[in-house]
């Protein structure tokens, strides 16, 4: 099957009921999406696809065909750190660290939709990502710091 991220076309041998996580870890080796919980409830697995959040452990190969993936490899452009990605460094939200791919990319699809979230907003859009080290308050403070 093929596959499309970062703008780069794949052709991978996986079955069509793999998980896009295990496709981009084990066969493409981005492995900066991360396993958490495998049952969409944790976010460290967030990827986008066409622009929208998915948990990539439940977004099987067959649902991919002819969409756009873009994991947080992708993010940087031209050696440009994506300004989520550079205001989660200036606002020194990392911890251990392994929930930030899956944050970055779910706050990223947040502003695509609502350049200018309320604190309501960005709250209640990342509800679903979840950091063990209870960073919360730097994260929120570095989605904001990014729509600015
Ligand atoms: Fe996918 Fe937890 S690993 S949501």
């Amino acid at each position: 099957m093929e596959l499309q991220v970062n703008g780069n076309k794949h052709t991978v041998s996986a079955a069509s009921d793999t998980s896009l996580l295990y496709v981009l870890r084990d066969e493409l080796d981005l492995t900066g999406s991360k396993y958490g919980c495998g049952e969409g409830q944790c976010g460290a697995c967030t990827v986008l696809m066409d622009g929208k959040a998915v948990r990539s452990c439940r977004v099987p190969l067959s649902a991919t065909q002819g969409k756009q993936i873009t994991t947080i490899e992708g993010l940087e452009k031209e050696g440009q750190l994506h300004p989520v990605q550079q205001a989660f460094l200036d606002v020194d939200v990392f911890q251990c660290g392994y929930c930030a791919p899956g944050m970055i990319m779910s706050a990223v699809a947040l502003l695509e939709t609502n350049p200018r979230p309320s604190e309501e907003e960005i709250v209640a859009h990342m509800n679903g990502n979840i950091c063990r080290c209870g960073t919360y308050p730097r994260i929120v403070k570095a989605i904001k710091e990014a729509s600015n």
